[in-house]
């Protein structure tokens, strides 16, 4: 490491050890790490396994599946129209997993995890990085992180088709009125969804950003606080809506296997 940077600048305090702190800061770091990489095995195996993602009994569709458009999709599954070809490295939701994959990795929350526990860069406040130089994000290929607002909208949209599966997992394949704890997981996982995308910075930032006057705009500075408000839990939604995601998937793929039967309430 150059001796003149960072910790070693001519600028900085000479102290005999690196950091002064004394209390477990390494601990979120090694959560982190745990569990991003339970959520990238689970979900990389469950897209690429293309088999009990559909529950045609009861209109139960995980979301790793939707929108299903592959013309290998179940009948009943693809809600959306079925064209993309069938091959076993393309994901049957190939259009929406690429998308929520780079809206989650240039989250602002998860950059900020995982800068810090895989990057090190830092590994925490008031411990030094390993790194020699520190250029933030000005450029290539961090730079492209400024395209989270853009991943935002498409992410939403995303959002909303899950809610319209979710819905529709109320109708049976009779037609009629179904509930089955099945539908309460979607449920849950869908309120998550949405409470993780709207508490999103962006989101916050579409509210009530680049506005100078907050009185004459009364509707935005009432989404806007209603957003922020959101947003001091972005942390964690985002992790709640990891675990719910994976709830969801494992419970739609035991019935879908018939490894377990759907408890129904009603229908
Ligand atoms: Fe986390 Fe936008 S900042 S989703």
């Amino acid at each position: 490491m150059s001796t003149d940077t960072g910790i070693h600048a001519p600028s900085r305090a000479r102290l005999p050890v690196s950091s002064l702190r004394t209390d477990r800061w390494w601990v979120p770091q090694v959560l982190t790490i745990v569990g991003l990489s339970i959520f990238v095995i689970y979900a990389t195996t469950r897209i690429f396994l293309q088999r009990d993602y559909w529950v045609a009994e009861y209109n139960y569709l995980t979301p790793f599946y939707s929108p299903c458009m592959s013309v290998a999709c179940v009948e009943g599954s693809a809600h959306f129209g079925r064209f993309l070809p069938d091959h076993s490295l393309i994901p049957y939701a190939a259009i929406s997993m690429p998308i929520l994959l780079l809206f989650r990795l240039t989250c602002y929350y998860y950059r900020k995890a995982y800068y810090r526990s895989f990057w090190l860069a830092p590994p925490a406040c008031a411990v030094p990085e390993p790194h020699e130089r520190y250029t933030g994000e000005t450029r290539f290929p961090l730079i492209l992180q400024n395209l989270h607002r853009y991943f935002f909208y498409f992410a939403a949209a995303i959002v909303v088709i899950n809610t319209y599966d979710m819905l529709l997992a109320f109708r049976t394949a009779d037609g009629e009125f179904g509930l089955g704890l099945g539908n309460v997981i979607l449920l849950v996982n869908v309120i998550m969804l949405w409470a993780y995308t709207l508490s999103c910075h962006s989101c916050r930032h579409v509210m009530g950003g680049r506005l100078k006057n907050f009185s004459k705009n009364p509707v935005r500075y009432w989404m806007w606080t209603k957003i922020s408000a959101l947003n001091t839990r972005h942390m964690e939604f985002a992790w709640i809506s990891l675990g719910t995601l994976m709830l969801v998937d494992l419970y739609v793929m035991l019935v879908a296997s018939g490894a377990i039967t759907d408890l129904r309430f009603i229908g």
